[in-house]
């Protein structure tokens, strides 16, 4: 099964016995000399500027300069699948591939991209949804992109609309579905009720006949606000639920450990393998190993060793925490502000609970008009998404901000309502 929902591509992938595999023998056997490395040593480290090296004080030569192995520093491995399973308890038990480091969530989506998608597979993606999954998905590999309506009229998830184009398309072929909680650009995680239904959904799916490929796009894990909304990854629920359904789990530190420029994420497989997914597993680190060889080489050394050390470092957790609970303030503040009842013929939110962002629908004028208004005379910065949608981000907001960003916002849409 999970063979069937390889694309070309993704069939054809190794990972080359060459260079990488050699030097690995090297590391492991050459006591004196060592000359297949392709960096440069001096006194058994690394050659490197002090002016480089000054910069990171606390760290050694062999921990920034030299190469990483293509799918990532073993330690890291190591230490996010464990992390991963401390946070997902749904995950306990499920067989799952070791994580891979990719150079963000971008480039672990874009594997699974070639992985997965040849042209004209399909791909279900919600109306409001993160723009790159077009370029990633349709642009690069040519997917059939079928959108479905993220929310109902009374404020949730809409489900059923979710249920209705999977099993629209799904007749026994392949199907992709990128699910991405909590969500940009709205800010939404699903109910557990909701969770468990959409999870059913793509079970039932793969029951039916079809090949199913879940990509769990987890790049905001950890930011929720609310009890009773989705906590976990939908990743635990999926992995191993069923032989014709494969879960890819898109994570990493970009948003969870604050660190954009990094340029860390990892890749989790959960195959449809049948009773076999040890040696799948073993298939699969070879195929995307191959990949990031043949793309980008390896990701970035310095970032991968400063997680490592973070991540063991005594203060991680707690750190991580005090920074969520700032967002979760600023949250609450919008929470509290944008129901306010001056607004509504101006502007009604959509769902948020999670996350970095929440939207506003713009009653009157064009989104955009009202995004270049903003910009243009009263300084603000927000995203239209859409003809009728603008996206905040509170995440880079202080909290006092928050009521005059809406103050501004309710002057901007009412400056042209009387304009036109
Ligand atoms: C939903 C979603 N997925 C993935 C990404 C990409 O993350 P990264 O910066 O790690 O490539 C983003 C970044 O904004 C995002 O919003």
């Amino acid at each position: 099964m999970f063979y069937a929902a390889l694309s070309a591509l993704g069939r054809e992938l190794y990972f080359p016995k060459g260079i990488l595999t050699q030097t690995a023998e090297a590391k492991r056997d050459a006591h004196k000399y060592n000359a297949t490395i392709g960096i440069a040593t001096s006194g058994g480290q690394p050659i490197y500027l002090p002016a480089l090296m000054e910069l990171l004080d606390d760290m050694k030569p062999g921990e920034i300069f030299p190469y990483a192995p293509a799918t990532g520093l073993p330690e890291l491995r190591s230490l996010w699948r464990d992390h991963q399973l401390e946070v997902n308890s749904e995950m306990e038990g499920k067989v799952c591939s070791l994580p891979v480091v990719t150079s963000g969530l971008t480039h672990g989506l874009s594997i699974c991209a070639d992985l997965f998608c040849d042209a004209g597979d399909l791909l279900l993606l919600p109306d409001m949804m993160w723009g790159n999954y077009r370029m990633i998905y349709g642009v690069r590999r040519g997917a059939d992109i079928r959108q479905y309506k993220l929310f109902n009229d009374g404020g949730g998830m809409n489900v059923e609309a979710f249920r209705r184009a999977l099993m629209g398309c799904a007749d026994g072929r392949k199907v992709l579905a990128i699910l991405n909680y909590p969500n940009n650009p709205t800010g939404y995680t699903p109910t557990l009720e909701e969770a468990r239904e959409m999870a059913d959904c793509l079970i039932e799916a793969a029951e039916s006949g079809a090949n199913i490929v879940a990509v769990i796009d987890d790049a905001y894990f950890g930011l929720v606000y609310e009890e009773g909304i989705l906590k976990e990854s939908l990743f635990g629920r999926l992995a191993g639920s069923h032989p014709r359904l494969t879960a890819v789990k898109l994570d990493g530190a970009t948003k969870e450990d604050y660190v954009w420029g990094f340029r860390i994420g990892f890749i989790t497989f959960s195959p449809a393998a049948d009773g076999e997914a040890e040696s799948v597993h073993g298939a699969i680190e070879k195929k995307v190993g191959g990949l990031i060889r043949g793309t980008i080489s390896n990701c970035s050394m310095p970032a991968q060793s400063l997680l490592i050390k973070a991540m063991k470092s005594p203060g991680y957790r707690q750190q991580k925490e005090e920074r969520c609970r700032l967002l979760k303030e600023r949250y609450e503040e919008v929470k509290a502000v944008v129901n306010d009842s001056r607004y509504a013929h101006a502007f009604s939110p959509h769902p948020f609970n999670s996350g970095y962002f929440m939207c506003v629908e713009v009653k009157g004028p064009g989104a955009e008009k009202v995004r270049l208004h903003l910009l243009r005379d009263y300084g603000v910065g927000v995203i239209s998404i859409n003809e009728r949608d603008l996206r905040i981000a509170f995440s880079c907001l202080e909290r006092e901000q928050v009521r005059d960003l809406f103050d501004i916002l309710y002057k901007a849409v009412e400056d042209l309502k009387y304009d036109d």
